[in-house]
């Protein structure tokens, strides 16, 4: 049925369609009564996840099946609607904040954060400018500023610098690609003063950037959108090296081309390896290439002084973004991003309609012109409140605490002789497969993913053809107990296994 049949027959029919006055559904005081009902909702949901099945036991399609196809013409009773929630939403849920869910990387999360965040819906303001809600843009700058303290960043990328500066961002996905067009734009003007015969045009085409064969595909996806050349670098145990990265950019060189970007990662989704940012880092410096640091997980450990030193070289990058959302108890989304010289970015995405100016421009970044989008969410309240609530020290403790339980996790893998790890447990992630062929371990995965006690992901190393088990630290009240269990899980449904199967024993 199409849902506007109603109307369009009345219209047919030369019949009046009435325009009633709108009356909201929900008023102050129904908000009151059904806001606090959704937290108490929210709050039993967490408080008793553990009962639930950590991944939903659902096929595609099944939601489809169970709401109508149609959106309601009439109001329905908020009773009706939590109903479903109940009957359609929550059985196609993957418990993210499951004390078993391992997969990925943890997806942050915190009483504190999403109280800031009900203030952000409340508030609901847009803060493309200065003057579209003040508050907006001004706490965004200082809280980017103390996290760019508490990473010990260089001074270049505080906003007190002048040109340096931090903003928010939904992902690192975007991060990567605005710095990718900021670097071209960059590059463009640079060649035009070398040579003004050369356009934008011949320019672009014989632009080139580098990135690791470990980053994260949305690397590959910003070149892909940009239509610039990008070159996988051959990681050298997982890390991009500066020797290799050098003998590209000068192979590069002799064959006319640009080296212009290079994106260098501090914990690989794959494995969790840093980028020998240090010896990079030169590198980019000494031929004008924009070195973009993709720390998305990882950046958040790098608070804890015992691993700031993965940073080492971070002087020599024009951008650096890390997600809060992944592991600093700030959810989804907020991804911090920082620029060294803001004004290639604004540069590159400044337009200036008459209807987005205001008297007080220049005084305080528009971050209308920093990003792809106009509107902005007020999130750095949610980081606000966690900041304050729970301190540097206390993010420090959660963070050391993941890393704790990582190691304990490894170590309970190390005393099977039938498992090996396969990367050095740096964070909170721990990369392990049985000894063995790739077919015993995709038999282990699918038997853990069938059985449903746990949730955890496999990748694979593509160079040796190593496909692997990614055990994650993602609960944020994670103790022993829960390492443990995963553990004790995973050593029963290998005891079901026949490890001296045929088929396990061909290489
Ligand atoms: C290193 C790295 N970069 C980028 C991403 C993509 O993150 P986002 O979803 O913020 O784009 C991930 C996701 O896990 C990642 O691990």
């Amino acid at each position: 049925m199409n849902v506007f049949d109603n109307k369009e027959s009345l219209r047919k029919s030369g019949r009046k369609i009435s325009h009633d006055v709108y009356t909201p559904k929900m008023d102050a005081e129904e908000f009151r009564k059904r806001g606090k009902e959704m937290i108490d909702f929210v709050a039993n949901y967490l408080e008793n996840i553990d009962e639930l099945k950590v991944f939903p036991q659902v096929e595609p399609g099944y939601l489809h099946k169970m709401i109508s196809a149609d959106p309601p013409i009439k109001p329905e009773e908020w009773d009706n609607i939590m109903n479903d929630v109940n009957s359609v939403i929550m059985p196609g849920i993957t418990h993210w904040h499951h004390p078993h869910f391992h997969a990925y990387f943890p997806a942050a999360n915190s009483y504190a954060a999403m109280c800031g965040d009900i203030l952000s819906g409340g508030i609901g303001c847009i803060g493309f400018t200065w003057a579209s809600s003040p508050a907006c843009t001004e706490l965004e700058v200082v809280m980017m500023d103390w996290l760019a303290k508490m990473l010990q960043l260089p001074k270049d990328f505080l906003s007190e610098s002048g040109t340096g500066g931090g903003v928010i961002y939904n992902t690192c996905s975007e991060a990567t690609f605005v710095a990718l067009l900021a670097a071209r734009n960059k590059a463009i003007e640079f060649r035009r003063k070398e040579n003004l015969d050369e356009d934008q045009y011949t320019i672009m085409s014989k632009l080139v950037g580098y990135y690791s064969d470990q980053a994260h595909s949305s690397v590959e996806r910003a070149g892909l959108l940009s239509m610039i050349k990008m070159r996988e670098v051959k990681s050298i145990k997982r890390k991009m090296r500066g020797s290799v990265l050098q003998e590209m950019i000068k192979e590069d060189l002799e064959n006319g081309f640009y080296p212009f970007y290079c994106v260098a990662t501090l914990g690989t989704t794959g494995s969790c390896a840093f980028d020998s940012l240090d010896e990079i880092g030169p590198i980019c410096e000494a031929h004008q290439i924009w070195l973009h640091v993709d720390a998305a997980y990882a950046g958040s450990a790098l608070i804890c002084q015992e691993y700031r030193h993965l940073l080492d070289g971070i002087e020599y990058a024009m951008s650096f973004v890390f997600n809060p959302h992944k592991w600093m108890l700030v959810n989804f989304d907020c991804s911090a991003v920082w620029f060294k010289d803001s004004r290639f970015v604004v540069e590159t995405f400044t337009v200036d309609p008459v209807y987005l100016k205001h008297k007080k421009e220049g005084k305080c970044p528009d971050f209308r012109h920093w990003h792809i989008q106009l509107g902005r969410r007020f999130r750095s309240l949610k980081i606000w409140f966690v900041l304050r609530l729970y301190g540097v020290d206390g993010i420090q403790k959660y963070i050391r605490n993941h890393i704790k339980l990582a190691h304990l996790f490894e170590k309970l893998m190390l005393g099977d002789d039938r498992f090996e790890i396969v990367e050095e447990v740096t964070m909170g992630l721990v990369c392990f497969r049985l000894k063995g062929n790739n077919e015993i371990n995709k038999e282990l995965y699918s038997r853990i993913e069938g059985d449903g006690r746990i949730h955890i992901v496999t990748s694979e190393f593509s160079d040796t053809d190593t496909l692997y088990l990614r055990f994650a630290v993602c609960y944020q009240f994670a103790t022993e107990d829960h390492v443990k269990y995963a553990y004790g899980t995973i050593i029963d449904i290998t005891n079901q296994m026949d490890l001296c199967s045929d088929l396990f024993l061909e290489k």
